[in-house]
């Protein structure tokens, strides 16, 4: 029985490569350095703005070099984070792993312009897989996840959603016993993985 919940992300993907009946993903659109593929077949084309690996070819993942409809599946998964000022101090390592935005709104038009691009790609029927995380930005909850189900409306229909647990975070160094008098939010411990079924 596969479950919607995990802390391993390898698990997740290829729960996902079975109730779609994917044997390899067609498209990579943010390859980073390959982490989700590890125990799985590698995507037959691998894009990155930033390219790791010999085999990743530079692209934005919203201008991809495909003719329309020909695609059957595609995985994205965008950075997260925006940089605010305490985020690129304290979330340096993470940053500097997995990019990120100057805005919430860099991170919507990133968004959104990919899962328009998707839609063009992909065959009726195809499927998107997107890897995202809520955050907190200028002391506000963006609900990045609700946010990615809104903006595919008319284009997507999501067919399933997985919550990936994190084992651990990297911890936001704290000045003196401040900590839990200044926390206003949550911790956020966990991400997504949607899948979004072109319509
Ligand atoms: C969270 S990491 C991906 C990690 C990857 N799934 C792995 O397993 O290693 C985000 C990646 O998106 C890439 N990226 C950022 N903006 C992009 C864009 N416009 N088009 C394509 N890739 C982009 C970054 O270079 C980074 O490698």
């Amino acid at each position: 029985m596969i479950k919607s919940v995990s802390d391993d992300q390898q698990y997740i993907i290829k729960s996902i490569m079975e109730l779609c009946n994917i044997e390899r993903f067609d498209v990579d659109a943010t390859f980073g350095n390959g982490s989700f593929w590890k125990n799985l077949p590698c995507p037959s084309y691998c894009f990155d703005i930033n390219p790791q690996k010999e085999q990743v070819l530079t692209y934005s993942s919203d201008a991809l070099p495909f003719d329309n409809e020909i695609i059957k599946s595609f995985m994205f998964d965008p950075p997260f984070l925006t940089y605010i000022k305490e985020a690129r101090e304290h979330n340096s390592i993470m940053a500097k792993r997995y990019g990120g935005y100057w805005s919430y709104k860099d991170l919507e038009d990133h968004y959104k312009k990919t899962i328009k691009e998707a839609h063009r790609v992909l065959v009726k029927g195809g499927i998107l897989v997107i890897k995202c995380q809520d955050i907190v930005h200028n002391h506000s909850l963006h609900s990045t996840h609700i946010n990615i189900f809104n903006w595919s409306q008319g284009l997507f229909r999501l067919k399933d959603m997985f919550v990936l647990t994190a084992k651990n975070r990297i911890p936001i160094p704290q000045k003196g016993g401040e900590a839990k008098k200044t926390q206003k939010h949550a911790r956020i411990y966990h991400s997504y993985f949607m899948v979004l079924q072109r319509i």
